[in-house]
């Protein structure tokens, strides 16, 4: 339903009332309506409803399984993989407590997708500890005999392996390239759209912590129309009073805040903190009339933001069997 026809139809033409509920500010968005209706959240499940006509849809958002499986290909890159390899080998399930591994944490919350007809799967990074190849063949093969459809973006784990020559930039396009491509579907790894339901999910790959110019000019096409977005991210936006895992346009980010480059063994983040377009993104995520969230990882803690009307979550990790349970559906009062 258009903003004219919604207005017309709840008897508020003539009265120039903003009907957004939870509203953003701005002129420009004073010109439409905002397409979330209302939003709540209790523990990990998510109920989000719409102003836009979109068919009830209920998404998984899994994160952070870092997954490490490995076979003899990846023996000449054990220098640059071993530290994370070793990491998240014992997971304590943040339901029951019970000690098992990633993959049966993976296993586990695709299972529970299937028997509870989840339509969609949205993977928003470090689900790889590092870009094994055995890894993302085992994950594909997962995630393809769900049957679901799924969307995935990479986070800073996903294409690092720790030591090797390069910068962030460099090594992100090496690997995803290579290694992690079939997780892409064919879509581009830096962005790309999936269309499910009436809904739209928008990845767009942070995991440098950065915006770079052509992802903004992509992500602009899809702001500010009738059509709800979901916004797929590993990294999630600044958020003032939060840590700086809330890294990306975080006005603290930089060379003399980070304190991991020699555990993680790579380049010290760019001096100068960040750039215009990272920036300019930010106020393009927080000003999007037609989005409805933003999805996240990273931390490894569930968290919920409300920035503007928008609101941000981060799940907690799939390593540990964290997943949040979303459902969208439009608001008929
Ligand atoms: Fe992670």
């Amino acid at each position: 339903m258009n903003r004219r026809h919604f207005l017309a139809s709840s008897g508020l033409l003539g009265l120039g009332i903003h009907c957004g509920s939870l509203a953003r500010g701005g002129s420009e968005q004073e010109t439409s309506q905002n397409l979330l209706g209302s939003f709540s959240c209790t523990e990990n499940q998510v109920a989000i409803y719409t102003h836009a006509q979109v068919k009830p849809t209920r998404i998984f958002h899994i994160t952070d399984t870092h997954l490490s499986l490995d076979d003899e290909r990846g023996v000449k890159y054990l220098e640059y993989s071993k530290r994370m390899a070793n990491a998240y080998k014992s997971n304590r399930h943040f339901q029951t407590g019970e000690a098992f591994s990633a993959e049966e944490s993976f296993e586990q919350t695709l299972d529970l997708a299937i028997k509870q007809e989840v339509d969609f799967l949205a993977l928003t990074g470090d689900i790889f500890s590092f870009p094994s190849r055995a890894a993302v063949e085992w994950a594909l093969e997962k995630l393809t005999d769900t049957g679901i459809p799924f969307a995935y973006v990479a986070g800073n784990h996903d294409w690092h392996y720790e030591g090797m020559a390069g910068s962030a930039h460099q090594l992100r396009d090496t690997w995803c390239s290579k290694h992690l491509k079939p997780m892409y579907q064919g879509n581009k790894p830096l962005y790309a759209t999936y269309d499910l339901n009436g809904i739209r999910f928008v990845c767009i790959d942070n995991s440098t912590y950065e915006i770079e110019p052509e992802q903004l000019a992509f992500f602009k096409t899809h702001t500010r129309n009738d059509r709800p977005l979901i916004l797929l991210m590993h990294i999630p936006l600044y958020m003032p009073g939060r840590s700086l895992g809330f890294g990306c346009a975080n006005p603290n980010w930089g060379e003399s805040s980070d304190r991991n480059f020699r555990i993680e063994r790579r380049e010290k983040w760019r001096a100068g903190g960040h750039t215009r377009v990272t920036l300019e993104f930010y106020d393009e995520v927080f000003n999007a009339s037609n989005l409805l969230t933003v999805l996240a990882g990273h931390t490894h803690r569930h968290t919920l933001d409300i920035k503007n009307g928008v609101p941000q979550l981060v799940s907690a990790h799939n390593a540990a069997g964290y997943y949040l349970d979303v459902n969208i559906a439009t608001l008929h009062v």
